[in-house]
């Protein structure tokens, strides 16, 4: 989603504003631009489409100038076009935001009535406007923007230039993130400490509702109420060198194939191999008094809540309800005392998981979250972080960060169960096995990446496919959906096995593939029950099992992916890798942008 970066710099700003955009590309964006103050006016170059677009701009029309914003867009108010893309300027001002302002209509109307006209169909414009009028008004900048603030409702990061103030820049933040970067005699912000990685490593979180008053040498921070605070500076660790593709292909295909490291990093931090048991960071909650847990996240990370429901009520049997995190607040949850609400984000800042996250703390429940982004809004709020160890995810399709939640997770019931007296020792050390065996079995999994790439062209010419899965591998099968509908653009639906002839075997004829992940174990006969059902219509099988489950049940199927023979307990994570390998093959088979899907958005930093 939009990427902020400033620069108020010693020399020239435009081509390190350009590389802060790069870095922050993985987000997902539709167009970018660049703003500076070049002899007392405010100047700005902007692109639609890729950066490269706009570094072609800029060759053709340079752009000089010591203090400087930059942005790349995710279009929510108006096609993503030039004339929509940011920085947003009048005579006065300029100014990048990545957020929704909920009321710009009404100020648009008020702004066009006191006689300034807009230029763009953004959201967005209205705050340059505002800000602008004040300074028109006799106010200095600071006035002008803390009066402003007052007038925006939504969710929003600013970073804003002034025509008169070329030693000046000044950063707001209301629901989305906003850093600030300190260097030699310089300073910054941005969107996230990767951004500004090659510039500084000394970072400063803003909180909700503060705003930045940033001159060359000195930083001012105010909070909502213009109190001046102080944020702690802290050192980001994170590497200023671009995370590179090594020998892949394109990032996901990369992240797809580190999933046995980083998982078995993650588990590290959650199992004690030797002691065969399982241990959680410390914690500031008795989990024994735990009587129910509400599950909150979106989109992939959803579907590993969704594992974890299976795995806390069989082994811990705490009751959990599970929620899309834009439904929760919404539909009044009731959130009883001795509730938990853990909430599960790889970037930790998705807007929707966020405010869920607040409405839960609100409401009196202690609040966890699995997050892959220690430094994020989520890691900062939440009662009890659970950390995953997966890196810095650049492919928008998630793929490493979910394998990594669902270890978390699966660590986290068993703690649960133990911590109630559900989980003897030799379940426990049970539990601890199969989890320590997960690595191996993924590289197991990954072998057959060839067979898969081989049959992704059959795939590719679907108009609709169908995934089924039973049990916790359900979640499987709307996970496998979502992949191959997010980067192939091929229409896919996952369903529970035994709910396809309640509806969805209408569908079915020769021409729709129907993924079935079918494990040998308790549901293995059920699920193959449903897939001759689908079978007998003409359907298109391709049957994901392990040996045994193949000698089975594979005559008759379209074709097969061979598994390594696991667990039903640790399935989940080990059939995670075909689905993504199946989805990334078929959309390079199909030719489209696999690491940033159109339409599609790293961070989702909007409601
Ligand atoms: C799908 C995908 C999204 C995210 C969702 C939540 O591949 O990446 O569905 O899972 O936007 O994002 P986080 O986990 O950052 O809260």
């Amino acid at each position: 989603m939009c990427g902020i970066i400033g620069i108020l710099g010693k020399d020239e700003v435009t081509d390190r504003l350009v590389e802060g955009l790069r870095r922050l590309e993985y987000r997902g964006y539709d167009s970018a631009g660049v703003s500076t103050i070049v002899d007392g006016h405010i100047e700005r170059r902007r692109a639609e489409g890729k950066l490269d677009n706009l570094a072609k701009t800029l060759s053709a029309d340079p752009l000089t100038g010591r203090v400087g914003i930059a942005h790349t867009r995710w279009a929510t108010h108006g096609a993503p076009t030039t004339s929509n893309a940011h920085p947003h300027a009048t005579l006065e001002v300029s100014l990048v935001h990545n957020g929704i302002i909920e009321n710009f209509k009404e100020l648009r109307e008020e702004l066009q009535a006191s006689g300034r006209s807009f230029e763009s169909q953004t959201d967005t414009e209205v705050a340059a406007h505002l800000i602008s009028r004040e300074i028109e008004a006799g106010a200095t900048p600071e006035q002008a923007v803390s009066r402003s603030l007052k007038r925006l409702r939504g969710a929003f990061a600013l970073a804003i230039l002034f025509r008169q103030h070329p030693d000046l820049l000044i950063g707001a933040r209301l629901g989305s993130p906003l850093v600030i970067g300190y260097g030699d005699g310089e300073t910054y912000l941005g969107s996230d400490a990767i951004a500004l990685a090659p510039l500084t490593q000394r970072i400063a979180y803003l909180e909700e509702g503060d705003w930045v008053v940033i001159t060359r040498d000195k930083v001012s921070i105010y909070d909502r109420n213009d109190k001046p605070v102080d944020r702690p500076i802290t050192v980001s660790g994170v590497t200023g060198a671009l995370i590179d593709k090594g020998n892949h292909r394109h990032f996901m295909q990369k992240e797809i194939f580190e999933q046995p490291v980083v998982v078995a990093q993650t588990l590290g931090a959650y199992l004690r191999p030797l002691e065969e048991q399982v241990a959680l960071p410390a914690l500031p909650f008795d989990l024994a008094e735990i009587r129910r847990i509400s599950i909150v996240a979106c989109g992939t990370s959803y579907y590993a809540g969704m594992v974890a429901k299976y795995w806390i009520e069989q082994l811990a049997r705490v009751p959990v309800e599970l929620d899309i995190a834009s439904e929760f607040r919404y539909r009044a949850p009731v959130l009883e005392e001795g509730g938990m609400a853990l909430f599960i984000s790889q970037s930790g800042e998705t807007a929707d998981t966020l405010a869920a996250l607040r409405h839960a703390a609100e409401n009196g429940q202690k609040t966890a979250v699995v997050v892959n982004v220690a430094s994020s809004s989520m890691a900062r709020e939440a009662d009890l972080v659970l950390p995953t160890h997966a890196g810095p995810e650049i492919g928008v399709a998630s793929t490493k960060a979910f394998t990594c939640q669902l270890g978390v997770l699966a660590a986290f019931a068993a703690n649960l169960a133990r911590a109630r007296g559900r989980l003897d020792a030799a379940e426990e050390k049970r539990i601890v096995n199969l989890l320590a065996e997960v690595p191996a079995a993924m590289n197991a999994a990954l072998a057959h990446d060839a067979a898969i790439e081989e049959m992704a062209p059959v795939i590719a010419k679907a108009r609709d496919v169908l995934y089924m899965g039973r049990g916790p591998d359900y979640p499987l099968a709307l996970e496998g959906a979502l992949k191959l509908k997010e980067i192939s653009y091929i229409h896919a639906e996952g369903y529970a096995a035994g709910e396809l002839k309640h509806g969805p075997i209408a569908l079915i004829d020769e021409n729709v593939p129907v993924i079935v992940m079918a494990p040998s174990g308790p549901l293995f006969e059920k699920t193959v029950s449903n897939m001759q059902e689908v079978q007998a219509r003409g359907g298109q099988v391709v049957l994901i099992s392990d040996p045994e489950g193949l000698r089975a049940a594979a005559e008759d199927c379209l074709a097969t992916i061979e598994m390594p023979h696991v667990d039903a307990f640790i399935a989940p994570m080990v059939y995670a890798i075909p689905v993504q390998l199946l989805a990334y093959h078929v959309a390079v088979a199909k030719g489209t942008d696999v690491d940033q899907p159109r339409n599609l958005a790293k961070s989702v930093t909007v409601e």
